[in-house]
């Protein structure tokens, strides 16, 4: 976290496990493909991606341009294809691992020297914990032949298992493999710019650092709402639903870092340790509080686009938490995510309020997605010969204040994980602990949930949800503050700043 870094990706080798899919497809290749236009892949980067199929190189980078639409640059995507090769592989045969192996082993013979190898599991979950085994069992955990120094690195992406049990197994089976170093949970919401910027903006910032408490909080909101709905993933969603897909990873992560003690530095562990007090200080919630804490929901038409006329899978969920430590007592969280909902908003609002009578309430919004920045709503004086007042917002936007001044370099979020990922920082990774913490506080309304649909709402799609989730919040004497239309408007005009007036 200092003021400038340099960020460059060290020699790797990158194994794509499911090139094919759309996780390669929409996130993996375009951000290679940004790193490589803005030169931060060393001519010793060599990506090896593979699939079950019969495929060509070819294929794979058409479909990329498709991704890509019209925008791209010819010498760059040439320059990425180069570094490609594509491996026909059987993720349950023990010999195409060996095959594999040769492959990375030719990788650094042609390079001439060791390169981090980095095996990217793009594959849906089921197929985890049998590629783990098998990439322990054939070796390749331990990397270059020629460097003991250089373990493997494992990137994994969420879901971490079902539910407690599951993610425990998946645990052990990466605990036999891998050492914690050499594991990479992906969780891109922690690599989303904003959210990098909390842990700043929290503890860099007196204003705010001294009045994050109990004292001064009234209560904690974080709300992702998607506008999209499954998009065709139904046999993903069906096993999934809202609460796994979203709580259990993105918010209670973003929670951790909105709810921490500060760190005693800005290092990885530093900041590991202090998310994990935090999850572990969440109060799980117990099976009797389920329906008083907990909020379910599906969009109309889910069902027929699953074809399960039965489903009671939750494509909205929101919940009420507490935190059982002293900064945080008596303070009511809520979280809340839904698909095919009015808008797509990602933010964090926290409630500031006193006793007295003569304040009014400030709410800090923190919005991640779309128009990023930080809004202060405050009451002044209305200007004029009364007394009225009005509420009005104080407001930081990345557009204003950086794009403006063509500083604005805001990566996509995997941009930053493959980055992170080669350079061995793993900061905006989860741990195992974290994940173990996380699913321990959803387990009992996970358990409840999938006993039958009871409770679940019916809600029309392009809406906030269901009213269920309004009472949730009154309950705890407070409002979904959401307004998604009204921060950081993207066409804001911008400030006349000559140079003679700099
Ligand atoms: C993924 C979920 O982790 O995050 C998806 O599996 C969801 O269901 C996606 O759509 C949202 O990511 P973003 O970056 O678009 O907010």
């Amino acid at each position: 976290m200092s003021n400038q870094t340099t960020m460059t990706a060290q020699p790797t080798s990158l194994v794509i496990f499911g090139i094919t899919g759309d996780l390669a497809n929409r996130k993996l290749l375009p951000s290679l493909y940004n790193l490589d236009k803005y030169q931060l892949l060393p001519d010793a980067f060599h990506v090896i991606g593979t699939t079950r199929r019969e495929l060509t190189l070819d294929a794979v980078f058409e479909k990329l341009q498709t991704t890509l639409g019209e925008n791209y640059d010819e010498v760059v995507f040439a320059r990425l294809k180069a570094r490609f090769e594509i491996v026909t592989m059987d993720m349950t045969r023990d010999e195409d691992y060996a095959h594999l192996r040769e492959k990375l082993d030719d990788a650094e013979d042609a390079a001439g020297i060791c390169m981090t190898r980095l095996f990217y599991l793009a594959v849906p979950a089921q197929h985890f914990i049998e590629v783990v085994n098998k990439l322990g069992n054939s070796g390749l955990q331990q990397g270059c032949r020629h460097d003991d120094q250089m373990p493997s690195r494992l990137l994994i992406e969420k879901p971490f298992g079902y539910d407690v049990a599951s993610s425990e197994q998946l645990i052990q089976a990466l605990e036999q493999h891998f050492t914690e170093d050499q594991l990479y949970r992906v969780d891109h919401y922690l690599a989303k710019e904003t959210a990098q910027n909390l842990l700043t903006f929290r503890f860099r910032n007196p204003l705010f650092k001294s009045a994050w408490n109990t004292e001064s909080i009234k209560s904690v909101m974080i709300t992702a709402a998607e506008s999209i709905g499954i998009e065709g993933r139904a046999d993903f969603y069906e096993q999934t639903g809202a609460l796994r897909d979203l709580i259990q990873s993105h918010l209670l992560q973003l929670l951790a870092l909105v709810a921490m003690d500060e760190p005693e530095s800005f290092t990885s562990e530093a900041i590991h340790k202090q998310k994990l007090a935090l999850l572990q200080a969440i109060e799980p919630i117990a099976s009797e509080n389920v329906d008083e804490q907990a909020v379910r929901g599906q969009y109309v038409g889910y069902r027929s686009e699953v074809e399960n006329a039965d489903s009671f899978v939750e494509t909205y969920a929101a919940l009420r938490l507490t935190i059982n430590n002293q900064r945080w007592q008596g303070v009511p969280i809520l979280l809340r995510t839904g698909k095919a909902m009015i808008t797509k908003v990602i933010e964090i609002t926290v409630v500031f309020s006193d006793e007295s009578e003569h304040t009014n309430d400030n709410a800090l919004t923190i919005r991640l997605q779309p128009n990023e920045g930080v809004v202060l709503q405050m009451l002044v004086k209305k200007p004029g010969l009364t007394d009225d007042t009005e509420p009005v917002q104080m407001e930081f936007c990345y557009d204003r204040s950086f794009a403006a001044n063509g500083q604005d370099t805001r990566p996509d979020a995997y941009e930053r994980v493959l980055l992170d990922a080669t350079r061995g920082d793993k900061t905006l990774f989860a741990t195992g602990d974290e994940v173990r913490a996380s699913w321990r506080i959803i387990e009992n309304v996970i358990q409840k949930w999938q006993q039958d649909g009871q409770g679940l709402q019916l809600y029309e799609k392009e809406s906030w949800g269901p009213d269920a989730a309004d009472q949730l919040a009154s309950a705890a004497h407070v409002d979904w503050l959401t307004d998604a239309m009204n921060i950081c408007p993207v066409n804001v005009a911008l400030p006349n700043h000559t140079p003679e007036e700099a």
